[in-house]
């Protein structure tokens, strides 16, 4: 039997995670199957446990549950494990011997998005974060260890921002010129890569972001995938190059996969597949 994965989630059923695994298995030729497990919100550890009792190799986690799922694992010394324990947040889980290991490859696959796809390094960039919760949380210590100029945390509610940036300041040590501030402060500054944290876009809406942050030939990035979202809309029309979260959530999965099977997938064939089956824009944008 081929080795068995899946993503597991609630809701779980539009996770494009089994398409873009099943596409690196025939690209790479390994033999895996790829499913979607749908665990009720109570009922999260007895299904990963069921799974692994099954002869289950490896899970992705989504969202709710990849904070429960940073108390059920063990840590590695990989660069993905420290930033799993970091972000106390896993969206990977491999089993090695008879241990579940925890990593989390978001922010790698933001990173790999930016870095390489849209070819926008990060190093000495001012970097603008928006949201504080657990998406964020995934991407900080990522994008700090890839050394931007400056990066500044904006969220409606200041205390979590505070909290967030006091925590990273914690873990990666000292890390330069971190901050965090209302969107009213972020008048008169300017970025060079403006990221869309907040789940506002799910639901239609935007940060209240002064239009003047776009430095010229800033890119807008929203993590959010398949949609163009009021922000980006706005960043387009104030003359920011744009993209989507659909290459983030390829170069994500890869990393998992390069975890699992010991071999990096080519991630571009598989962004432009996908981009051409939902009739998506470009990555470029
Ligand atoms: P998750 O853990 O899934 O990221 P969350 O912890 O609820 O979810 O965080 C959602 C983020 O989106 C928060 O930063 C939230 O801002 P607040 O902390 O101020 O609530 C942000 N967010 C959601 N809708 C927003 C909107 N319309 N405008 C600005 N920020 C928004």
């Amino acid at each position: 039997m081929a080795d068995q994965y899946a993503v597991i989630g609630n809701p779980v059923e539009h996770s494009l995670s089994p398409a873009i695994h099943a596409e690196f298995a025939r690209a790479t030729g390994q033999d895996l199957a790829y499913g979607k497990i749908l665990a009720p919100l109570g009922g999260f550890e007895a299904a990963v446990s069921k799974f692994f009792k099954e002869g289950g190799k490896g899970l992705n986690v989504t969202l709710p549950f990849k904070r429960r799922a940073w108390d059920m694992v063990n840590f590695s010394t990989d660069a993905e494990s420290g930033y799993a324990i970091d972000a106390e947040a896993v969206n990977t889980i491999k089993l090695t011997g008879e241990k579940l290991f925890g990593y989390n490859t978001d922010g790698l696959g933001l990173i790999a998005d930016l870095e390489q796809n849209l070819r926008l390094p990060i190093r000495g960039k001012r970097v603008l974060l928006m949201g504080a919760g657990g998406a964020t949380y995934g991407v900080v210590h990522p994008i700090l260890a890839r050394e931007p100029g400056l990066l500044v945390v904006a969220n409606r509610t200041m205390d979590k921002a505070n909290q967030l940036v006091a925590h990273f300041q914690k873990k990666a040590g000292a890390v330069g010129r971190f901050s965090a501030k209302p969107y009213e402060q972020l008048s008169g500054s300017q970025f060079d890569l403006v990221i869309n944290a907040t789940s506002a876009g799910l639901k239609n809406e935007m940060p209240s972001l002064p239009a003047e942050v776009f430095a010229p030939g800033a890119l807008a990035y929203d993590m959010v995938y398949g949609k163009e979202t009021p922000f980006l809309k706005f960043a387009a029309s104030h003359g920011a190059r744009t993209s989507d979260g659909l290459g983030m959530l390829v170069e994500q999965a890869a990393e998992s996969f390069s975890i699992w099977r010991g071999v990096r997938p080519e991630t571009r064939p598989v962004i432009d597949l996908l981009r051409r089956e939902r009739g998506g824009r470009s990555a470029e944008g």
